[in-house]
């Protein structure tokens, strides 16, 4: 799987992102200024499967999401506890750095090195090195802030070093980001940064670094966040995205791209002007969000989940709480998987797929990207409560077994499974049988999952997981009732929760989404029959991933901002007015450039930014 398929949204099924107390960000004030190196000095380092679809077994999944960052991956040093590590040209003496840095130090290096997710690390790491309560919040803050920080820190660290940053040696890069957010961003005191990053340093890389990282940091010091803004970001009147670039932390594409989804910035064209509401949007995604719950339908309610100390309802979502404190994990819906961890806007979207009206049947549904499953679980829910069915498809057997973990009472749970195309298909589908080796081949037998007469005594489910790729459907041309199309995508809009997220990110890997996006698009409108609906639905706010497949999968009017009841380019389809899908929903409607399409933004609705478009298939 290519560069697509790596960018595909995890999704946020377990995830804890809480922020710490420990150190609140400091507004931007002063870091003290104790240390006083002159502000002239220059320093330098001194050291240095297509076609195909299979029903997921029960018990093959791995799900978990320790494997990608929290595993072998995750990397040795961020493993091995302190007291088996040496310092690195210290013999056997024992660490200097206190035991919250070097676990925060621990995993920057990995996500610098190795790719590891931070989200995924970070908790494996703090639960090794048991370190808890205010440890943990400290951590968490230094860590996220960090890596959100990077890109302003990195900017300032270019004046105070005469090495450039992309040529020092990476632990000692690491520690000097980490002394940066400290000495800028938090209220820890300027010589207390310092000093731990000088232990830090020793410990990681060497005396002679500690040395360098020392009279760097100290050069730092010297001005507070604001000050060094004027010393390195752009005269805001004459390059307002490059200044937002600089002072939210953001490489400057991403800023350009949510200028011209905010319609701020012109496509095409050049950044002029505030941009005020783009910088409230840059903002926003460096503030950590809360924890919400989402009840499932028929499993548990809100009322339950809002129990807990300091929780409440959320605001629009009637499956959603904002969990108040703890480990979500913890919550026992949650551990009993009667509630998932889920954003509110991934929970109105597919409440909107719910709601949306269909003319006739409405027996059964398809999620044809469903790992890790959160809109799955909710959307089994929402289908068992009507007597409907879910599909709940994905193209990687890991994606697909978590979307089936997700799902409670998911399926296949039949050892007599048929075999075809190496993976184990069949299964029941409460009333119905899939077509055991025809789903392999391409072919599934929409009719019979939900019309098909109940086998006696044999289990049922109302929900199956399945591995199969959306673009070479293995279902029949009209079989689903509701379909959900929640595409593979860049994820900006999540990035509030995935602190390094937009350091990973290119235009370039935009540009190799866009042919997978048009085509799952397009498959999942072939997939639903005349009168039945589709959800499209996107992770991020980037028009090339929104309205610009909407445009070209629909053409004509049907895809142009506001578009009219049918669509130019594809006859057979409408767009519904997804924003009067959600009409508890403030500041939804009316906006360009969207007309009837849907765009959550965390500084709108402190949710993640949720595309939706709701299209119905014509007779
Ligand atoms: C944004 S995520 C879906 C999140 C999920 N709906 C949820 O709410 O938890 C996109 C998913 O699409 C899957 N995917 C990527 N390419 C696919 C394809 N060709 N067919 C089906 N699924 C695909 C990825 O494996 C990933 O799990």
């Amino acid at each position: 799987m290519g560069e697509a398929g790596r960018l595909a949204g995890d999704g946020e099924v377990g995830r804890s992102t809480r922020g710490g107390e420990a150190a609140r960000p400091a507004g931007g004030g002063a870091a003290a200024r104790s240390a006083g190196v002159g502000r002239s000095a220059s320093v330098s380092e001194a050291g240095g499967p297509a076609g195909k679809a299979g029903v997921v077994k029960a018990g093959t999944g791995k799900p978990g999401a320790g494997k990608r960052g929290g595993g072998k991956s995750a990397g040795r040093g961020a493993h091995s506890s302190p007291g088996q590590r040496k310092s690195r040209g210290q013999g056997s003496r024992p660490e200097r750095a206190d035991p919250v840095r070097r676990a925060v130090f621990d995993v920057l290096l990995a996500v610098a090195k190795r790719g590891a997710y931070a989200n995924l690390l970070l908790p494996s790491v703090l639960r090794e090195r048991r370190l808890t309560g205010r440890d943990a919040a400290l951590a968490t803050e230094l860590c996220y802030g960090t890596l959100r920080g990077q890109g302003t820190y990195d900017a300032i660290l270019g004046v105070c070093s005469d090495r450039r940053i992309t040529r020092m040696d990476p632990p000692v890069r690491e520690v000097l980001r980490l002394g940066v957010h400290q000495l800028l961003a938090t209220r820890i005191a300027a010589h207390a940064a310092v000093a731990t990053s000088v232990d830090l340093a020793k410990d990681v890389a060497g005396v002679r670094p500690a040395g360098f990282v020392n009279a760097v940091l100290r050069r730092v010091s010297t001005r507070s966040l604001d000050d060094w803004m004027t010393v390195v970001a752009p005269d805001r009147r004459a390059d307002p995205a490059g200044y937002l670039a600089v002072k939210h932390s953001y490489p400057s594409w991403i800023v350009t791209a949510f200028g011209q989804a905010l319609g701020e910035i012109p496509p095409g064209g050049t950044a002029q002007g505030e941009l005020a509401e783009t910088e409230a949007a840059l903002a926003a995604g460096n503030v950590g969000p809360k924890v919400t719950l989402c009840a499932i339908p028929g499993q548990s309610e809100a009322a339950e989940l809002a129990a807990g100390p300091g929780s409440e309802p959320a605001r629009w979502s009637p499956f959603g709480v904002y969990l108040g404190q703890g480990d979500p994990a913890a919550v026992p819906a949650v551990s009993q998987r009667r509630a998932t961890v889920q954003d509110e806007a991934s929970q109105l979207a597919a409440l909107a797929l719910a709601r949306a009206e269909v003319t006739g049947s409405d027996r059964l549904w398809l999620d044809m990207c469903a790992g890790p499953g959160g809109k799955a679980a909710l959307l089994a829910g929402l289908a068992a409560g009507r007597g409907a069915h879910l599909l709940a498809a994905d193209a990687r057997e890991r994606r697909a077994a978590l979307a089936r973990d997700a799902i409670p009472g998911a399926g296949p749970a039949d050892p007599d499974n048929k075999q075809a195309g190496g993976k184990q298909v069949g299964g029941k589908l409460a009333g119905g049988e899939l077509a055991g080796g025809e789903l392999a081949d391409g072919e599934l037998a929409g009719d019979e999952l939900a019309g098909g007469e109940q086998a006696g005594g044999e289990q049922a489910h109302v929900a199956l997981a399945v591995v199969a790729d959306g673009t070479v459907p293995a279902w029949r041309p009209g079989a689903f009732d509701r379909v959900l199309a929640d595409v593979p995508c860049s994820g900006l809009g999540s990035l509030r929760r995935r602190p390094e997220a937009r350091w990973r990110r290119s235009a370039a890997q935009l540009a190799e989404l866009g042919p997978l996006q048009r085509s799952l698009l397009g498959v999942a409108l072939d997939s639903v029959r005349p009168g039945g609906v589709v959800a499209y639905v996107t992770c991020s706010p980037h028009l090339a991933e929104t309205r610009d497949v909407l445009a070209d999968v629909l053409g004509g009017e049907g895809g142009r901002p506001g578009g009219s009841a049918r669509g130019g380019g594809r006859e057979d389809v409408e767009v519904l007015d997804a924003p009067a899908l959600l009409p508890e929903v403030a500041d939804l409607s009316g906006r360009e450039p969207y007309g009837k399409y849907v765009q959550f933004w965390p500084h709108r609705h402190q949710t993640d930014g949720i595309f939706l478009a709701v299209i119905r298939r014509l007779g």
